[in-house]
């Protein structure tokens, strides 16, 4: 047993965040986003790199102020974006967590000029956009640690069991997006923590600092146990 200080938990480790929404063009001025702030991912940065790691935070589009000190912001506009980018960097992380809200569909054409109105109604085509985390969760490697997010408004443990088995993650955090403080645009949220055996912790509401913080030490505790 040996005992780490705070400031060290994550010394030497290359940690990955994302955060906030992902930006689908319709044409040149109009879009599909989501009330993703930003506000957890830009925590767990912050605590990350508090912790002694050395942090990337890929951040979409977000209303979470300043970035924090020390850490290395690369911003994306899409979900296409965001996973070219993400797995670029995959093979230089230890640990990847996120928490960003990546759109499911995108349009399925971008306009390249403005869209004008008619006398008619006006459909938009959606398709599905990647699944990033799923595609770092089939390429993960021996040692290499990988959080997911589930942001759920029903059957929450199942939903949340079945996304971090397909996915391959090591934990995955849930919360209930239709509870009161709790979700987007809030500084609380009020988590679940799965692994693949279940249910790990189960936290009350807290800030949004507080949980990154909490779930950091988890996953400092479990890496520190696989050894390295
Ligand atoms: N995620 C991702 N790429 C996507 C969609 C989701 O990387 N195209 C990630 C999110 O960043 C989050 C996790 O997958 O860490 C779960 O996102 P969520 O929206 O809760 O789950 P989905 O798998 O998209 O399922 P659904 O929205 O239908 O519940
Ligand atoms: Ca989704």
């Amino acid at each position: 047993e040996s005992y780490f200080a705070e400031e060290q938990l994550l010394q030497g480790k290359r940690v990955l965040v994302t955060a906030g929404g992902t930006l689908e063009r319709i044409d040149p001025v109009r879009y599909i986003t989501n009330d993703s702030s930003g506000k957890m991912g830009f925590a767990i940065a912050a605590e990350a790199r508090r912790m002694g790691a050395e942090v990337v935070l890929v951040a979409g589009n977000t209303s979470a102020g300043e970035v924090p000190g020390g850490v290395s912001l690369v911003r994306t506009g899409s979900a296409q974006q965001m996973y070219d980018e993400v797995l670029q960097q995959l093979p230089q992380t230890d640990i990847i967590i996120k928490a960003a809200a990546v759109a499911d569909y995108r349009p399925k054409q971008t306009f390249q000029q403005k869209i004008k109105k008619t006398g008619e109604e006006l459909v938009l085509e959606l398709e599905r956009t990647p699944d990033i985390l799923q595609a770092l969760g089939q390429r993960k490697k021996n040692g290499q640690f990988i959080v997911g997010f589930a942001a759920e408004t029903e059957q929450l443990e199942q939903y949340a069991m079945e996304k971090l088995i397909r996915k391959n993650c090591d934990l995955l955090v849930a919360n209930n997006v239709a509870l009161e403080g709790a979700g987007f645009g809030t500084d609380t949220n009020i988590a679940k923590i799965f692994d693949r055996s279940g249910l790990v912790q189960e936290l009350p509401l807290m800030t949004k600092q507080e949980l990154a913080s909490r779930l950091l030490r988890l996953v400092a505790s479990r890496i520190q146990r696989s050894g390295d």
